[in-house]
């Protein structure tokens, strides 16, 4: 598959790795733009790339977006249209500033501004030290760490899932955007390394 990833700090560049690992052409973008990516695109081998946010929007079939939640209303909306976007940003009032998310969570603010996309809200929970390092593709799903899967979407939410596990982690659905808010910074499940057993005993998720 061709995935996208813009924002290729902590989060970005991590899971692009596991991305190229599981076998997937990745392009990645920045904000400083392509000629700063040439040591990660070269680290990463013959399958990364990097461009432009619009380029990477385009050519990705799913795309990561990992850039701070402050910085949403950059993403290439036109370019991202038709896509499947995987939003992994936290809302942190201390470094995104106040952001009028009143009852609406953070990820469907995002959704509301990429028209046309299949937004899915993952790969925020887990502190990016875990997601390098605790990858285990070759264990059960029920023995590796739990990724939550959210989306009004549910074919995107199945694709997403999939890239989870082929990527060594065990998917965990949670519903829809909205149920999201299960997710964010607060949840009792947020930045707990737990097993898809005790991640959905936590949320209640069965009950
Ligand atoms: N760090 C974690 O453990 C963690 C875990 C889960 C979720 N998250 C969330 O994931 C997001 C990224 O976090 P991070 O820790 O990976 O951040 P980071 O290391 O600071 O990296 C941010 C990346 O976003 C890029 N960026 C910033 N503004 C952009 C824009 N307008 N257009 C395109 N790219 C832009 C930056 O580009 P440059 O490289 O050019 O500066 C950088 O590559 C945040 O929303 C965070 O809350 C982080």
């Amino acid at each position: 598959m061709r995935i996208g990833v813009i924002g290729t700090g902590r989060i970005g560049a991590t899971a692009a790795g596991h991305f190229v690992d599981a076998g997937h052409e990745v392009r990645l973008a920045n904000s400083r733009g392509p000629e700063s990516l040439t040591d990660l695109v070269a680290d990463f081998g013959p399958r990364a790339s990097a461009g432009t946010p619009a380029e990477t929007g385009r050519f990705g079939e799913v795309v990561l977006e990992a850039i701070p939640f402050s910085a949403y209303q950059d993403l290439p909306v036109e370019a991202l249209a038709g896509t499947t976007v995987v939003s992994a940003a936290n809302y942190w009032p201390d470094r995104d500033g106040d952001a009028d998310v009143g009852e609406r969570t953070h990820t469907e603010l995002v959704a509301d501004y990429l028209t046309g996309s299949r937004v899915v809200k993952s790969f925020n929970t887990m502190i990016w030290e875990n997601l390098r390092d605790e990858a285990r593709p070759e264990a059960p799903l029920d023995d590796r760490l739990a990724l939550y899967v959210a989306s009004d979407h549910p074919e995107a939410t199945a694709t997403v899932a999939d890239l989870i596990a082929q990527v060594g982690f065990a998917p965990v659905e949670i519903g829809s955007l909205a149920d999201g808010r299960q997710i964010q910074p607060g949840s009792p499940v947020f930045n707990e390394p737990l097993t898809p057993a005790e991640a959905r005993a936590t949320l209640d998720l069965d009950g």
